[in-house]
């Protein structure tokens, strides 16, 4: 078994498997190349270069497992949702979501060819073989309904948390909605190979736990139950310290840890699951010496858990060398 897969099923593989949220993307001048002008949600619909951008990383670090190159966006541009996305902004919705009229004009939307996505990844787990698997992702109902219903990123999704309380009825017609897409990406990704997958709960960090619980957990379920019992399941989200327990509970099999909780703290917060992280993205520029340590003091903290699949704290920067990438590959493989 691929030591990515021995960890995700809670066993201690021969070296630590190792993958980075967007290992894939700015910091390869081979991305750069073959992107061009394409934008980045065309070109997650062009299956070709998909694949030959989910494949980059690989080669190049010798991770120990691919992510599928897509976005969380990709599934409303399928389901013919109008969404951009704009370079140092992230995701613009054309129309947002505010209303239950709104509501009701976008659940009317279903996402009916998946063909995009299975051609690629059919393609990718051809190329990558047993050893390397891929991992499909989805972004999670809540943070999927917090751009639609803000329009863009924002920091503390006031217009969404209000929704939640204002209109409940509509909050979960939307959650639904949401959680059901996301679900049917997931499928689509492991029906075509992909062998775990993950789901970015990126914005959960600024629920209560009391919302979280009641508003959003049992859409984050549901959209994980569309691929339980077929691949290992992985939940990550950030600043979500106090909801890990809640997020562990909507069924998976690992959880990622953001950089600031400790992981031998999470161990204690999640006894019996495997973890993955979380070393902190800051220290890819803050030289080989001071990430070295760090390196070493995530895996040594890492021994708390019954697994770890190692992991940044967050995606990589846009600014890294990817030499470092490389290089710390290379480090956690020994350790
Ligand atoms: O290598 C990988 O991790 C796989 C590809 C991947 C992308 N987006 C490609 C991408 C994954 C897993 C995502 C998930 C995603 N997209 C999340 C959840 C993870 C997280 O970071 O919290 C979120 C919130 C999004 C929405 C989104 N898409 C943002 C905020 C941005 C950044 C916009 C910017 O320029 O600052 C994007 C664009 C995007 N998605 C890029 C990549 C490589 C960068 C843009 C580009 O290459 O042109």
């Amino acid at each position: 078994m691929s030591p990515l897969l021995a960890a995700l099923n809670g066993q201690r593989p021969a070296h630590l498997p190792v993958w980075f949220m967007r290992q894939a993307g700015r910091s390869l001048p081979e991305y750069k190349e073959v992107r061009g002008s394409t934008t980045i949600l065309e070109a997650c619909l062009r299956p070709d270069l998909a694949a030959e951008i989910t494949l980059q990383p690989v080669r190049r670090h010798r991770v120990d497992a691919a992510i599928f190159f897509s976005d969380i966006m990709t599934p409303l541009v399928l389901a013919g949702v109008g969404v951009e996305i704009h370079s140092g902004v992230g995701p613009v919705i054309d129309e947002p979501i505010r209303t239950a009229a709104d509501v009701d004009r976008l659940v009317a939307h279903t996402m009916d060819d998946v063909s995009a996505i299975t051609e690629a990844v059919r393609h990718v787990v051809a190329e990558l073989g047993e050893e390397t698997p891929l991992i499909g992702f989805a972004g999670a109902p809540f943070t999927l309904a917090a751009y639609l219903v803000e329009g863009r990123g924002s920091r503390d999704h006031l217009a969404a948390r209000s929704m939640m309380h204002a209109d409940p009825e509509s909050w979960h017609r939307l959650l639904d909605w949401c959680a059901r897409l996301s679900g049917q990406f997931l499928t689509a990704q492991v029906d075509a190979g992909a062998r775990a997958v993950q789901l970015f709960d990126s914005w959960a960090g600024a629920l209560t736990r009391a919302d979280y619980v009641s508003a959003v957990a049992p859409h984050s379920a549901t959209a994980l139950a569309a691929v339980a019992g077929r691949v290992p399941r992985i939940h990550f989200g950030v600043g979500t310290r106090h909801l890990l327990t809640d997020m562990a509970a909507c069924g998976v099999e690992a959880m990622g840890i953001d950089y600031r909780t400790p992981l031998d703290e999470a161990a204690w917060l999640l006894p019996g699951l495997p973890l993955q992280g979380n070393i902190d993205p800051a220290l890819l520029a803050a030289g080989w010496d001071a990430l070295e340590a760090h390196a070493r003091d995530v895996v040594e903290r890492g021994k708390a858990a019954p697994a770890h699949v190692v992991n940044l704290g967050h995606g990589v920067p846009p600014t890294t060398d990817p030499g470092v990438i490389t290089d710390l590959v290379a480090l956690l493989h020994e350790l």
